[in-house]
Protein backbone atom coordinates (compact mmCIF):
# COMPACT_ATOMS: atom_id res chain seq x y z
CA UNK A 1 0.00 0.00 0.00
CA UNK A 2 1.20 3.46 -0.54
CA UNK A 3 2.04 5.74 0.37
CA UNK A 4 4.35 4.40 2.74
CA UNK A 5 7.67 5.06 4.82
CA UNK A 6 10.19 2.58 3.98
CA UNK A 7 12.40 1.90 7.64
CA UNK A 8 15.56 -0.09 7.33
CA UNK A 9 16.21 -1.31 11.17
CA UNK A 10 19.37 -2.31 9.98
CA UNK A 11 21.26 1.18 9.18
CA UNK A 12 19.02 2.93 12.13
CA UNK A 13 21.43 -0.17 13.88
CA UNK A 14 24.34 1.01 12.18
CA UNK A 15 23.69 4.83 12.82
CA UNK A 16 23.27 4.25 16.88
CA UNK A 17 26.51 2.10 17.05
CA UNK A 18 28.60 4.83 15.27
CA UNK A 19 27.00 7.90 17.33
CA UNK A 20 26.89 5.76 20.69
CA UNK A 21 30.77 5.02 19.99
CA UNK A 22 31.59 8.07 19.14
CA UNK A 23 30.25 9.43 21.96
CA UNK A 24 32.05 7.03 24.54
CA UNK A 25 35.30 7.25 22.94
CA UNK A 26 34.84 11.19 24.37
CA UNK A 27 33.55 9.70 28.06
CA UNK A 28 29.90 10.41 27.06
CA UNK A 29 27.21 8.63 27.47
CA UNK A 30 23.84 8.59 25.38
CA UNK A 31 20.42 9.27 25.21
CA UNK A 32 18.67 7.86 22.14
CA UNK A 33 15.73 9.94 21.30
CA UNK A 34 12.78 8.00 19.86
CA UNK A 35 10.23 10.87 19.51
CA UNK A 36 11.08 11.78 15.67
CA UNK A 37 9.71 8.16 14.98
CA UNK A 38 7.15 8.26 18.01
CA UNK A 39 9.36 5.27 19.89
CA UNK A 40 7.99 2.93 16.99
CA UNK A 41 8.46 -0.62 18.24
CA UNK A 42 11.05 -2.62 15.50
CA UNK A 43 13.53 0.89 16.20
CA UNK A 44 13.30 1.01 19.97
CA UNK A 45 13.96 -3.30 19.69
CA UNK A 46 16.96 -1.91 17.84
CA UNK A 47 18.23 0.38 21.02
CA UNK A 48 17.46 -2.30 23.30
CA UNK A 49 19.50 -4.98 21.54
CA UNK A 50 22.29 -2.10 21.39
CA UNK A 51 21.96 -1.78 24.72
CA UNK A 52 22.21 1.75 24.10
CA UNK A 53 22.83 3.97 27.94
CA UNK A 54 19.71 5.52 28.14
CA UNK A 55 16.31 6.00 26.00
CA UNK A 56 14.57 9.37 25.89
CA UNK A 57 11.49 10.63 24.59
CA UNK A 58 9.73 13.90 24.83
CA UNK A 59 6.21 12.19 25.00
CA UNK A 60 5.63 10.39 28.26
CA UNK A 61 2.89 8.18 25.92
CA UNK A 62 5.83 6.82 23.71
CA UNK A 63 7.53 5.39 27.11
CA UNK A 64 5.07 4.14 28.24
CA UNK A 65 5.12 1.75 25.22
CA UNK A 66 8.75 1.03 25.80
CA UNK A 67 9.33 -2.02 28.13
CA UNK A 68 13.26 -2.06 29.10
CA UNK A 69 15.28 -2.15 31.48
CA UNK A 70 17.51 0.45 30.03
CA UNK A 71 16.66 4.25 32.00
CA UNK A 72 13.90 5.62 30.79
CA UNK A 73 13.86 9.53 30.51
CA UNK A 74 11.35 12.35 29.55
CA UNK A 75 12.70 14.85 27.59
CA UNK A 76 10.19 17.25 27.82
CA UNK A 77 9.99 19.55 30.80
CA UNK A 78 6.75 17.24 33.04
CA UNK A 79 3.31 19.15 33.48
CA UNK A 80 1.68 19.28 36.76
CA UNK A 81 -0.50 17.57 35.67
CA UNK A 82 1.33 14.05 34.58
CA UNK A 83 3.66 13.40 37.56
CA UNK A 84 2.27 10.00 39.02
CA UNK A 85 2.64 8.81 35.80
CA UNK A 86 6.43 10.13 35.13
CA UNK A 87 7.62 8.31 38.62
CA UNK A 88 5.84 5.42 37.24
CA UNK A 89 6.88 5.31 33.71
CA UNK A 90 10.83 7.19 33.94
CA UNK A 91 13.51 7.09 35.63
CA UNK A 92 14.75 9.96 34.96
CA UNK A 93 12.92 13.86 33.98
CA UNK A 94 14.01 17.03 32.95
CA UNK A 95 12.71 19.88 34.67
CA UNK A 96 13.11 23.42 35.61
CA UNK A 97 9.93 24.32 37.89
CA UNK A 98 10.50 23.71 41.72
CA UNK A 99 6.59 22.85 41.60
CA UNK A 100 6.93 20.38 39.41
CA UNK A 101 9.71 19.19 41.35
CA UNK A 102 7.96 19.06 44.51
CA UNK A 103 5.14 17.20 43.20
CA UNK A 104 7.28 14.44 41.39
CA UNK A 105 8.38 13.93 44.92
CA UNK A 106 5.21 13.77 46.39
CA UNK A 107 3.83 11.05 43.65
CA UNK A 108 7.23 9.31 44.13
CA UNK A 109 6.26 8.80 47.94
CA UNK A 110 2.88 7.51 47.32
CA UNK A 111 4.16 5.37 44.98
CA UNK A 112 7.18 4.32 47.02
CA UNK A 113 9.35 4.97 44.92
CA UNK A 114 12.43 7.60 44.32
CA UNK A 115 12.96 9.81 41.10
CA UNK A 116 16.24 11.58 39.31
CA UNK A 117 15.95 14.77 38.05
CA UNK A 118 18.22 16.52 35.43
CA UNK A 119 17.79 20.38 36.42
CA UNK A 120 17.56 22.66 33.17
CA UNK A 121 19.45 25.69 32.66
CA UNK A 122 18.72 27.90 29.68
CA UNK A 123 22.08 29.36 28.54
CA UNK A 124 20.86 31.76 26.00
CA UNK A 125 18.67 29.82 23.19
CA UNK A 126 15.50 30.92 25.49
CA UNK A 127 13.59 27.32 24.95
CA UNK A 128 13.24 25.53 28.87
CA UNK A 129 15.50 26.00 31.77
CA UNK A 130 16.47 28.20 34.96
CA UNK A 131 17.75 31.23 33.26
CA UNK A 132 21.19 30.95 34.02
CA UNK A 133 21.69 30.61 38.08
CA UNK A 134 18.43 32.50 38.48
CA UNK A 135 16.80 30.92 41.59
CA UNK A 136 18.88 28.07 41.08
CA UNK A 137 20.69 27.52 44.52
CA UNK A 138 16.91 28.43 46.05
CA UNK A 139 15.88 25.71 43.67
CA UNK A 140 18.54 23.54 44.94
CA UNK A 141 18.26 24.09 48.77
CA UNK A 142 14.68 23.25 48.44
CA UNK A 143 15.56 20.02 46.08
CA UNK A 144 17.42 18.78 48.65
CA UNK A 145 14.86 18.68 51.44
CA UNK A 146 12.49 16.39 49.51
CA UNK A 147 13.33 12.49 50.16
CA UNK A 148 11.71 10.93 47.10
CA UNK A 149 13.86 12.97 44.21
CA UNK A 150 17.12 13.10 43.66
CA UNK A 151 19.55 15.79 41.90
CA UNK A 152 20.85 13.69 39.19
CA UNK A 153 22.26 16.25 37.04
CA UNK A 154 22.38 19.75 35.26
CA UNK A 155 21.92 20.16 31.81
CA UNK A 156 21.15 22.37 28.58
CA UNK A 157 19.57 22.52 25.24
CA UNK A 158 20.41 24.61 22.43
CA UNK A 159 19.40 25.15 18.60
CA UNK A 160 15.72 23.75 18.94
CA UNK A 161 14.39 26.88 19.18
CA UNK A 162 16.65 30.10 19.18
CA UNK A 163 19.60 27.95 16.71
CA UNK A 164 22.13 28.79 19.24
CA UNK A 165 24.88 26.78 17.92
CA UNK A 166 26.98 24.57 20.83
CA UNK A 167 30.69 26.30 20.67
CA UNK A 168 33.39 26.15 23.56
CA UNK A 169 32.37 29.76 24.16
CA UNK A 170 28.99 29.24 24.88
CA UNK A 171 29.12 25.81 26.44
CA UNK A 172 31.58 27.53 29.02
CA UNK A 173 28.65 29.19 30.51
CA UNK A 174 27.15 25.70 31.53
CA UNK A 175 30.44 24.61 32.67
CA UNK A 176 30.66 28.13 34.91
CA UNK A 177 27.28 26.88 36.79
CA UNK A 178 28.20 23.44 37.23
CA UNK A 179 31.33 24.40 39.21
CA UNK A 180 29.09 26.89 41.19
CA UNK A 181 26.79 23.75 42.26
CA UNK A 182 29.42 21.58 42.51
CA UNK A 183 31.53 23.92 44.77
CA UNK A 184 28.87 25.24 46.38
CA UNK A 185 26.82 22.07 47.50
CA UNK A 186 29.92 20.13 47.70
CA UNK A 187 28.70 17.33 45.60
CA UNK A 188 29.62 15.95 42.26
CA UNK A 189 26.61 15.47 39.99
CA UNK A 190 26.71 12.33 37.82
CA UNK A 191 25.31 13.93 34.28
CA UNK A 192 26.12 17.11 32.63
CA UNK A 193 23.68 16.78 30.02
CA UNK A 194 25.39 19.36 27.06
CA UNK A 195 23.06 19.08 24.36
CA UNK A 196 21.40 17.01 21.20
CA UNK A 197 22.36 16.44 17.73
CA UNK A 198 23.96 19.89 17.34
CA UNK A 199 26.90 19.21 19.55
CA UNK A 200 28.19 16.44 17.14
CA UNK A 201 29.93 19.05 15.35
CA UNK A 202 32.40 19.60 18.18
CA UNK A 203 33.05 15.98 18.72
CA UNK A 204 33.66 15.82 14.78
CA UNK A 205 36.28 17.96 14.94
CA UNK A 206 37.70 16.10 18.15
CA UNK A 207 36.52 18.95 20.49
CA UNK A 208 35.44 18.04 23.87
CA UNK A 209 34.20 20.43 26.77
CA UNK A 210 35.20 18.79 29.95
CA UNK A 211 33.10 18.06 32.75
CA UNK A 212 29.91 17.47 29.96
CA UNK A 213 29.53 14.01 29.88
CA UNK A 214 26.17 13.22 28.24
CA UNK A 215 24.48 14.22 24.98
CA UNK A 216 20.66 13.31 24.02
CA UNK A 217 21.07 12.47 20.25
CA UNK A 218 17.66 11.84 18.09
CA UNK A 219 18.28 13.07 14.70
CA UNK A 220 21.56 12.66 14.21
CA UNK A 221 21.14 8.62 14.22
CA UNK A 222 17.69 8.79 12.43
CA UNK A 223 18.58 11.29 9.70
CA UNK A 224 22.60 10.90 9.87
CA UNK A 225 22.84 14.74 10.16
CA UNK A 226 24.34 17.11 12.70
CA UNK A 227 22.16 19.88 13.35
CA UNK A 228 24.04 22.92 13.85
CA UNK A 229 24.94 23.76 10.33
CA UNK A 230 22.63 20.57 9.16
CA UNK A 231 25.81 18.75 7.84
CA UNK A 232 25.64 15.73 6.67
CA UNK A 233 27.52 12.81 8.77
CA UNK A 234 29.43 10.97 6.07
CA UNK A 235 29.73 7.81 7.99
CA UNK A 236 26.52 7.65 8.89
CA UNK A 237 23.47 6.60 6.46
CA UNK A 238 20.83 8.99 5.46
CA UNK A 239 18.45 7.18 3.80
CA UNK A 240 17.21 4.80 7.03
CA UNK A 241 13.41 6.07 6.02
CA UNK A 242 12.74 6.52 3.00
CA UNK A 243 8.61 7.83 1.58
CA UNK A 244 7.49 5.75 -1.36
CA UNK A 245 4.26 7.52 -2.74
CA UNK A 246 2.09 6.82 -5.98
CA UNK A 247 0.83 8.80 -9.15
CA UNK A 248 -2.80 9.02 -8.94
CA UNK A 249 -3.37 10.99 -12.02
CA UNK A 250 -0.58 12.46 -14.64
CA UNK A 251 -1.62 14.86 -16.98
CA UNK A 252 -0.32 17.54 -19.33
CA UNK A 253 -1.94 20.62 -17.77
CA UNK A 254 -1.05 24.25 -17.60
CA UNK A 255 0.73 25.53 -14.69
CA UNK A 256 -1.63 28.12 -14.08
CA UNK A 257 -5.24 28.06 -12.94
CA UNK A 258 -7.46 29.40 -15.11
CA UNK A 259 -10.05 32.00 -13.78
CA UNK A 260 -10.07 34.21 -10.69
CA UNK A 261 -8.24 32.94 -8.36
CA UNK A 262 -9.97 33.50 -4.62
CA UNK A 263 -8.45 31.00 -1.70
CA UNK A 264 -6.88 27.54 -1.84
CA UNK A 265 -8.16 24.40 0.94
CA UNK A 266 -6.40 26.15 3.99
CA UNK A 267 -7.65 29.78 3.28
CA UNK A 268 -4.24 31.36 1.54
CA UNK A 269 -4.48 33.22 -1.83
CA UNK A 270 -1.77 30.59 -3.75
CA UNK A 271 0.65 32.10 -6.07
CA UNK A 272 1.53 30.16 -9.26
CA UNK A 273 5.01 30.61 -12.02
CA UNK A 274 3.52 30.17 -15.26
CA UNK A 275 6.28 27.21 -16.54
CA UNK A 276 3.59 26.91 -19.67
CA UNK A 277 2.05 23.24 -20.25
CA UNK A 278 3.64 20.96 -17.70
CA UNK A 279 3.43 17.24 -16.87
CA UNK A 280 1.14 17.34 -13.64
CA UNK A 281 1.49 14.05 -11.66
CA UNK A 282 -0.76 14.08 -8.41
CA UNK A 283 0.83 12.00 -5.53
CA UNK A 284 -1.65 10.38 -3.01
CA UNK A 285 -0.35 11.79 -0.25
CA UNK A 286 -1.35 15.21 1.37
CA UNK A 287 -0.68 18.30 3.69
CA UNK A 288 -2.29 15.89 6.34
CA UNK A 289 0.61 13.83 5.80
CA UNK A 290 3.37 15.83 5.51
CA UNK A 291 4.06 19.78 3.89
CA UNK A 292 5.34 19.29 0.59
CA UNK A 293 8.00 20.94 0.48
CA UNK A 294 10.43 18.88 3.33
CA UNK A 295 10.14 16.14 0.59
CA UNK A 296 13.06 15.77 -1.42
CA UNK A 297 12.99 13.55 -4.70
CA UNK A 298 15.58 11.50 -4.94
CA UNK A 299 15.02 12.18 -9.15
CA UNK A 300 15.65 16.19 -9.76
CA UNK A 301 13.57 16.16 -12.73
CA UNK A 302 10.37 15.71 -10.02
CA UNK A 303 9.51 19.29 -8.57
CA UNK A 304 6.38 19.84 -5.86
CA UNK A 305 4.73 22.48 -6.51
CA UNK A 306 1.83 22.50 -4.00
CA UNK A 307 -0.44 20.38 -2.03
CA UNK A 308 -4.19 20.10 -0.34
CA UNK A 309 -5.26 18.05 1.82
CA UNK A 310 -4.98 14.22 0.28
CA UNK A 311 -2.73 15.78 -2.49
CA UNK A 312 0.62 16.56 -3.83
CA UNK A 313 1.06 18.55 -6.93
CA UNK A 314 4.63 17.17 -8.84
CA UNK A 315 5.52 19.01 -12.04
CA UNK A 316 7.57 15.93 -14.06
CA UNK A 317 10.10 17.95 -16.27
CA UNK A 318 11.99 16.19 -18.57
CA UNK A 319 11.09 12.64 -17.47
CA UNK A 320 10.08 12.02 -21.35
CA UNK A 321 7.16 9.01 -20.60
CA UNK A 322 9.54 7.93 -17.84
CA UNK A 323 6.57 7.56 -15.33
CA UNK A 324 3.03 6.32 -15.88
CA UNK A 325 -0.13 6.26 -13.28
CA UNK A 326 0.89 3.77 -10.50
CA UNK A 327 4.34 4.51 -10.36
CA UNK A 328 6.19 5.13 -7.17
CA UNK A 329 8.19 8.07 -6.74
CA UNK A 330 10.75 7.98 -3.75
CA UNK A 331 11.71 10.57 -1.42
CA UNK A 332 14.50 11.54 1.44
CA UNK A 333 13.59 13.23 4.26
CA UNK A 334 13.92 16.06 6.81
CA UNK A 335 13.35 16.09 10.45
CA UNK A 336 10.25 18.17 10.18
CA UNK A 337 8.83 15.54 7.14
CA UNK A 338 9.64 12.39 9.35
CA UNK A 339 8.07 13.53 12.24
CA UNK A 340 4.80 14.18 10.65
CA UNK A 341 5.08 11.26 8.31
CA UNK A 342 5.51 8.84 11.64
CA UNK A 343 2.56 10.61 12.97
CA UNK A 344 -0.07 9.86 10.27
CA UNK A 345 -1.47 7.02 10.05
CA UNK A 346 -2.31 7.02 7.06
CA UNK A 347 1.55 6.35 5.64
CA UNK A 348 2.13 3.11 6.32
CA UNK A 349 5.11 2.15 8.11
CA UNK A 350 7.64 -0.87 5.78
CA UNK A 351 10.37 -2.10 7.79
CA UNK A 352 13.27 -3.92 5.91
CA UNK A 353 16.43 -5.23 7.25
CA UNK A 354 18.98 -5.25 4.65
CA UNK A 355 21.56 -3.03 3.88
C1 LIG B 1 15.43 18.36 25.44
C2 LIG B 1 15.79 17.65 24.17
N1 LIG B 1 16.98 17.03 24.10
C3 LIG B 1 17.36 16.37 22.98
C4 LIG B 1 16.53 16.29 21.87
C5 LIG B 1 17.03 15.56 20.65
O1 LIG B 1 17.39 16.48 19.67
P1 LIG B 1 18.01 16.00 18.25
O2 LIG B 1 16.94 15.22 17.58
O3 LIG B 1 18.35 17.26 17.54
O4 LIG B 1 19.21 15.19 18.56
C6 LIG B 1 15.29 16.93 21.91
C7 LIG B 1 14.36 16.87 20.76
O5 LIG B 1 13.81 15.87 20.46
C8 LIG B 1 14.91 17.62 23.07
O6 LIG B 1 13.74 18.24 23.17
Amino acid sequence: MYPRLVINTEKYRYNVNRIQNLCHRHGLSMMAVTKVFCAAKPLTQVLKEEKVDYIADSRLINLKRISTTIPKVLLRLVSLHEVDEVVNVTDISLNSELSVIKALNKAAEKYDQRHSVILMVDIGDLREGIYYKENLDIIIEEMFKLKHVDLKGIGTNLTCYGGIIPTQDTLKKLIDIVNHVEEKFDLNLDIISGGNSSHLHLLDKDIHIDKINNLRIGEAIALGRETAFGEQLEVLYNDVFTLETDIIELKKKPSIPEGDIGMDAFGKKPQFTDLGVINRAILGIGHQDVDYYELIPYDKHVRLIGSSSDHIIAGLTNTENRYKVGDVIRFKLTYGSLLSLMTSEYVEKYYVQTI
